[in-house]
């Protein structure tokens, strides 16, 4: 026997395994109780294009699934896009109830819900509501604001700084925050750059070192925000690993002060159907997605060093006086090998 709260548990634990591969597509978990309660299957939807969490678990379950219970993270799709409805799928197979974490916001998928209804399985929804929603915030915000939703990750001394005073920045964390990193990498579509970090580091801007000698299944798309198209052609980010855009003014739009219009930017990238992005800097580039209020997120790799001098994580974010000053809350804190991990997310502005 399982609980409906542990077999949702399990569901939202699932949808986590799709994260960084499923976009445009949320990230889903399902797993099926059969009529006496007992696991007949679980499944989550790995890629876009492939099998819904729901179809996996149905396919699992076979007959058990007759007189059963499913439970969902995010309401069961009511469209044929490239696989077909799931809530048709829950009631040809005779699921007597269906338990829903989340419901889907966009106006294609929605409907589920009122399908099951209308074929008379029993619809509960909002079981761990809060913990499905964390699960897919990057998916949620993206279709909500109609952009990425962006992570901005640094990382910095104690005192802040993320370059020495001559200009040196490579290696300020240990081993252990950088394979972080690639982790974090990963979970999303596209990472992020200034031409400036590409000229100063040259970063290849890859997944490479994950955990336990996993490899990436996909490789981010890489952005280079470069106004005039500075990014050398020798550069890493332009190597054969990984898909590369120079944004140029030119192809996105120009912004007040000549460079490259962030708002054109993001909705340039959602409609290449990139949900979730990570900003990896530098300073200025930074500093005027936070001005532009395009950062949802920020992980923040802390090291026990001080330099004392040098160039600050993030500059010119429109931040003037402490009244200004962009509030978060932190939701995570992690020792990360010698280096202390935060994530925080910012505080909606009032509208
Ligand atoms: N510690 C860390 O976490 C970290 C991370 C990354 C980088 N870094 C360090 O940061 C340094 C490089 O940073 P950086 O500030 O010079 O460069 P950056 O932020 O990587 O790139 C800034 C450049 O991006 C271009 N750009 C295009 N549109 C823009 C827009 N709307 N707003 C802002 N910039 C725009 C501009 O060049 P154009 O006008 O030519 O387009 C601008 O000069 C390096 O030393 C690197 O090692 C540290």
């Amino acid at each position: 026997m399982m609980t409906e709260d542990e077999a949702m548990r399990r569901a939202v634990a699932l949808a986590a395994r799709g994260l960084g591969t499923t976009s445009p597509n949320p990230v889903v978990g399902c797993v099926l109780l059969d009529a006496d309660g007992d696991m007949a299957g679980e499944g989550f939807h790995a890629y876009a294009g492939g099998p819904h969490a729901e179809i996996v678990a149905l396919a699992q379950a076979g007959e058990r699934a007759r007189g059963g219970t499913a439970l969902v993270s995010l309401e069961p799709c009511n469209h044929t896009g490239r696989t077909g409805p799931c809530a048709q799928a829950l009631i040809n197979a005779g699921v007597r109830r269906v338990v829903i974490a989340v419901d889907d916001p966009t106006p294609v998928a929605a409907g589920g819900a009122a399908t099951l209804r209308g074929a008379g399985v029993q619809v509960a929804t909002g079981m761990r509501r809060a913990e499905a929603e964390d699960g897919n915030i990057a998916w949620l915000t993206a279709v909500r604001r109609g952009r990425p939703y962006v992570t901005w990750k640094f990382a910095a001394t104690l005192d802040g700084r993320s370059a020495a005073a001559d200009g040196t920045s490579q290696w300020i964390t240990s081993a252990p925050a950088r394979t972080d990193v690639h982790e974090l990498r990963s979970t999303v579509d596209a990472i992020i750059a200034g031409v400036g970090t590409v000229i100063a580091d040259d970063p290849q801007l890859t997944v490479r070192e994950l955990r336990n000698g996993r490899l990436a299944i996909t490789q981010p798309l890489r952005v280079v925000v470069d106004s005039g198209g500075r990014t050398p052609a020798g550069a890493r980010v332009r190597d054969a690993a990984a898909p590369t855009w120079i944004a140029t003014a030119a192809e996105v739009g120009t912004d007040a002060d000549g460079r490259v219009d962030l708002p054109a930017l993001m909705t340039a990238l959602y409609a290449r159907g990139i949900r979730a992005a990570l900003l990896e800097g530098g300073p200025t580039l930074a500093g005027s997605f936070l001005a532009a209020g395009l950062v949802d997120q920020v992980v923040g790799y802390v090291a026990p060093k001080l330099l004392g001098d040098g160039r600050s994580a993030v500059v010119g974010a429109g931040v003037t006086s402490i009244a200004e000053a962009i509030e978060l809350d932190f939701t995570d804190i992690t020792q990360v090998g010698a280096d202390l991990r935060f994530t925080a997310s910012l505080r909606p502005k009032p509208e």
